[in-house]
């Protein structure tokens, strides 16, 4: 798969050992992150790699900040992204399964390293269901048309 990474200042250790994973997986990563631990703005990262996705130009993203929550709100304001937050292996598989998620974000304060493969991986190993979870998933997106 192709997949965007971003993160902020709080997140450039942690997203370097995901980067790296990533690519032990097999996977073709794209850093949209800064690489420097200077103060920087979740925002910019989280719509870079919102609009990323939205456009179709990678498969699916990773958003990696202090809590996962600012750089997620951020992408959530891309058109047709739907970014989660997670700190365990259990919502991880459910945010694809049920909610289609093509983001993944968690924090690099909040998680270890080990814990931060596994929820990468739970969440890129799961498929999405479809059936009911569609019309809701269609709710969402009509909401974006409102
Ligand atoms: C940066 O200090 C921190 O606020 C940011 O990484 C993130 O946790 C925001 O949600």
């Amino acid at each position: 798969m192709k997949i965007a990474i971003g993160n902020d200042h709080a997140a450039v250790e942690m997203k370097k050992e995901i980067q790296a994973y990533l690519t032990e997986l097999g996977h073709e990563v794209v850093n949209y992150g800064t690489d420097t631990t200077e103060s920087c703005n979740y925002p910019e990262y989280g719509e870079k790699v919102g609009r990323a996705v939205a456009a179709g130009e990678v498969d699916c993203g990773v958003l990696i900040c202090g809590t996962g929550v600012g750089i997620s709100i951020a992408a959530n304001k891309v058109k047709g992204v739907r970014a989660a937050v997670c700190s365990d292996v259990t919502t991880a598989h459910l945010v694809k399964e049920h909610n289609n998620a093509n983001i993944i974000a968690f924090g690099a304060r909040i998680v270890g390293i080990e814990k931060a493969k596994d929820i990468v991986k739970a969440y890129l190993d799961a498929e999405y269901q479809g059936g009911r979870h569609q019309k809701r998933i269609d709710m969402i997106h009509e909401i974006e048309n409102r």
